[in-house]
């Protein structure tokens, strides 16, 4: 049997949130002038961190922001973002994950979460999913984020299992480089499975399950 333990991204893999860092950043974008915040920009924001997010975004204003303001435009996007969290229920959770992450654990699999937000265990409670996985590390737990290693690392010691025994789950090009340079194989949803450094393609995460089996 193929790979021991599963790492999941979290915004993009195990739910939509991702649309909803993109409706958050674009409102911020349009509170400081910004109005030509794309989809392609959002897209570039996958797996990194808020505050690289932030750069990303700052890039499109011609205005300069101190180092306070920064902080502050990050911590207004993460209000927005938080109220829009506050609607989802275990209802947001897809049929497709359900089943998906039920018949994986049911096989004997570990499962962990490895995910650049600090939002994390607050979207795992409101999925329903808050004590399911066997390990899981997030934006709070990580000193350098995506496309650095440290968060699948520190997941697949937390499972107690070596890189080569875990598969990495993934949304983000950022993503599949963090897990190549820790010695993780990776599969890919959306943009991330048409990278090159993405081993398994998916089209939806129940694919998996012949991956992995
Ligand atoms: C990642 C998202 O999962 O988390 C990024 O893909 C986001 O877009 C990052 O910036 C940090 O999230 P949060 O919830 O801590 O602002
Ligand atoms: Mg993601």
């Amino acid at each position: 049997m193929k790979f021991q333990g599963i790492i999941f991204d979290l915004d993009g893999v195990i739910c939509s949130t991702d649309e909803f860092h993109f409706l958050a950043w674009k409102q911020l974008a349009e509170s400081i002038g910004i109005t030509n915040f794309t989809r392609a920009d959002g897209d570039l924001q996958r797996g990194v961190s808020r505050m690289e997010s932030l750069g990303i975004l700052l890039r499109k204003s011609e205005r300069k922001f101190s180092e306070e303001e920064k902080i502050a435009l990050a911590e207004q996007k993460n209000n927005i973002y938080r109220q829009m969290l506050g609607t989802m229920s275990e209802t947001d959770l897809s049929e497709n994950v359900r089943t998906t992450l039920f018949a994986l654990k049911k096989s004997g699999k570990k499962l962990a979460v490895g995910s650049s937000s600090k939002n994390t265990k607050y979207i795992l409670e409101r999925l329903g999913l808050g004590d399911f996985f066997d390990a899981v590390v997030d934006g709070n737990m990580i000193s350098r984020g995506k496309p650095d290693p440290e968060v699948f690392l520190k997941a697949a010691e937390l499972l107690g299992l070596p890189p080569d025994d875990c598969l990495v789950v993934e949304d983000a090009t950022a993503g599949i480089r963090a897990a190549r340079a820790g010695g993780f194989e990776a599969a890919g949803l959306g943009d991330a499975a048409a990278f090159g450094m993405t081993a398994y393609p998916l089209t939806a995460l129940s694919d998996l399950l012949t991956i992995v089996s």
